[in-house]
């Protein structure tokens, strides 16, 4: 019987958590706190990001699904068989996996800041597609996206599905974009990217009934103390989501329910009942200008497919 296939691991993640403990003490001690959404990807964060796509209200996942699809031949004529497909953010790499059958890919690269979860989701996707090329890449690219050569030479599809890039301002997501550009080495970018919709719809898709996203905002704490050493109690913040039209973003804040001290090994914080922790932004697009800020990326060709209702698109890009 021959033995089974491994998925490759490569770990660019800082065994030093140093620059994390001092990036969080300084987000928590600004006069307006803010921790970066990357502390919301724990294990368990991760787990309750997954279990976020199958809640009725969350549309994103299974819009993007349907344009899919929908539109699969398509996709996968204008991509062409035979890619590196490396998928950004890959978390339980359900999303790519469920493009192989038409996409076809050599080698499927998944990178994601979550090493763990990432090991545990390659070895099923190793089980499930033995014939596949399969290498993991544990790093934080949301300050630089720097693929490393050991992952292989030659043109790659960046697949950056979900529409995380409204994780970035706008500012950042094109400095990401051009780095993208960059790291596909004349391949492309199969994006996501959410539009902008009715605020009721918007608003619930951040607040679900089931307490999912809830969870998944309050659980950041946990990661914060763990990583710092601080001694948040969960119990005394509460979830708040809320589209502000104006910058075209959810934002999403932990907003303390009583006065609180929290402490940390050299610091600490009294948050006043209904101080906000800043946890992330997502931001929401027009298609122009989702467009736009691709072709100012360097992306100049452009191809774009979005559902009836006009909520999400999905763009294949290259130079
Ligand atoms: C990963 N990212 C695109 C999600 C979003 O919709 O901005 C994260 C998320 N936050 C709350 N729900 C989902």
């Amino acid at each position: 019987m021959s033995a089974m296939r491994r998925p490759r691991l490569i770990n660019r993640q800082p065994a030093e958590a140093t620059g994390l403990r001092d990036e969080l003490a300084a987000g928590l001690l600004a006069p307006s706190a803010h921790v970066s959404p990357k502390f919301l990807y724990d294990s368990l964060g991760s787990r309750l990001f997954a279990a976020i796509t199958e809640v009725e209200e969350y549309y994103p996942t299974r819009t993007e699904a349907g344009i899919f699809n929908a539109h699969a031949e398509q996709i996968a004529a204008s991509i062409g068989p035979g890619c590196t497909l490396v998928d950004l953010g890959a978390g339980n790499c359900a999303k790519a996996c469920n493009l192989f059958p038409t996409l076809k890919p050599a080698r499927y690269v998944a990178v994601d800041i979550s090493v763990d979860f990432l090991a545990e989701s390659l070895n099923y996707l190793q089980f499930r597609h033995p014939e596949m090329d399969v290498t993991g890449l544990g790093c934080d690219f949301s300050s630089r996206l720097d693929l490393p050569d050991e992952i292989g030479s030659g043109p790659r599809v960046l697949f950056y599905p979900g529409s995380s890039i409204g994780n970035f301002t706008p500012d950042q997501a094109l400095v990401f974009l051009q780095q993208a550009r960059d790291a596909s080495q004349g391949g492309g970018m199969l994006i996501g990217i959410d539009l902008v919709k009715p605020q009721a719809i918007l608003d619930a898709a951040y607040d679900d009934a089931l307490g999912i996203t809830a969870a998944f905002n309050l659980n950041l704490l946990n990661a914060v103390n763990r990583q710092l050493g601080a001694n948040f109690g969960v119990s005394n913040f509460r979830h708040i989501a809320f589209f502000n039209a104006e910058q075209s973003r959810i934002e999403m804040h932990l907003e303390a329910r009583h006065t609180n001290t929290v402490t940390w090994p050299g610091g600490e914080r009294c948050f006043v009942a209904g101080e906000r922790i800043h946890t992330e932004n997502s931001y929401k697009y027009t298609v122009d200008r989702a467009n736009s800020l691709l072709n100012a990326a360097g992306f100049r060709r452009t191809r774009c497919w979005t559902d009836p209702k006009g909520w999400f698109a999905l763009f294949w890009a290259t130079v």
